[in-house]
């Protein structure tokens, strides 16, 4: 039985995957900003530094696997504090929680996306990438520049998108891959927790009921807990930097067409460099 770190473990989906490994029989170190075994603010410094200082004392050094869920929906006027749990509430926490992880044997990490990174128009891009240069300030001014009514959905997207994107790029460099770690992500699309119930109550609900589910119907975080227990079992020893789409068919209804797609010219040289340079740099195993 191991150790796991959940985040957003007081409600929707993070509460539900805390429940599956307790139940399993695992120890969950939960956090949230109440109601959990740490209770921490993720979208402050302080507040992530807390919670990675009493995650290192609760863990012994060792964690099997660690579950992202905390975050924040789309909203106005709060990109900032949006980008700050969506992005750094994991991106902090897992390069601190690093070494615990490494000292497992197969560590795995599941990080939770949205399928929102490939189904929101207007996220821009500039604003993604200075995410993944950590420079949250820059992001959340061009965010604003969308205006009123879309700041909070491209916010939420761009965070996504970033964190996701954080992962892939990261996931499979030999710190992290090659120290046996798993990361993967989750995608899911419109689930039936308190984050889509607001969402369902506030000005925005007219978009969200005519988001298009070609299941005609909402997942439950049920569903999604069983989801990530196959991502943190023996399962996902093969699965390095995936994302999991789970969302009744929205992704594919919209994006179809647009994947699979044959490698673009403009990035052959760079796919080619990693391939050759991978087993140079001990990232795969030699047969
Ligand atoms: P939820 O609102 O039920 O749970 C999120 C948890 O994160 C809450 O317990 C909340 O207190 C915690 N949290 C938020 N800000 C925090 C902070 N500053 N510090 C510490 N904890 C904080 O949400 P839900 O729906 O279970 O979402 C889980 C994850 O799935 C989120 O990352 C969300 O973006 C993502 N997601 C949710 C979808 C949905 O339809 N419910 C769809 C796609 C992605």
């Amino acid at each position: 039985m191991g150790r796991y770190v959940v985040t957003g473990s007081a409600s929707g989906m993070g509460a539900a995957v805390a429940e599956a490994l307790r139940t399993a029989g695992h120890t969950v170190i939960g956090i949230d900003r109440d109601t959990a075994d740490v209770t921490a603010d993720l979208s402050t410094e302080e507040g992530r530094r807390a919670a990675i200082d009493a995650i290192l004392e609760k863990s012994g050094g060792e964690l099997a696997g660690a579950v992202f869920a905390a975050g924040l929906g789309p909203a106005r006027d709060r990109e900032r504090v949006i980008v700050e749990v969506n992005m750094a509430g994991v991106t902090d926490l897992l390069e601190a929680l690093r070494p615990a992880l490494a000292a497992s044997e197969k560590a795995k990490v599941v990080v939770f996306g949205s399928n929102s990174t490939t189904a929101t128009p207007f996220v821009p891009a500039r604003a993604v990438r200075a995410l993944l240069r950590g420079d949250r300030e820059r992001a959340t001014a061009i965010l604003r520049r969308r205006g009123p009514m879309l700041s909070g959905p491209a916010a939420y997207a761009a965070s996504k998108i970033a964190v996701t994107r954080w992962c892939r790029v990261h996931g499979t460099a030999p710190e992290w891959a090659g120290e046996g770690i798993r990361i993967n992500v989750i995608a899911p699309g419109p689930v039936m927790t308190p984050l889509l119930k607001s969402q369902l109550d506030g000005p925005s609900a007219k978009n969200v009921r005519s988001f298009p589910v070609p299941v005609r119907e909402y997942g439950t975080p049920d569903q999604l807990a069983q989801w990530v227990m196959l991502m943190l079992s023996p399962a996902a020893d093969f699965m390095c930097g995936t994302v999991v789409t789970v969302d009744g068919g929205t992704e594919a209804l919209l994006r179809g067409r647009d994947w699979p797609r044959a490698v673009p010219l403009h990035t052959v040289p760079r796919v080619l460099w990693q391939m050759y340079r991978a087993p140079k740099k001990g990232q795969v195993a030699q047969y």
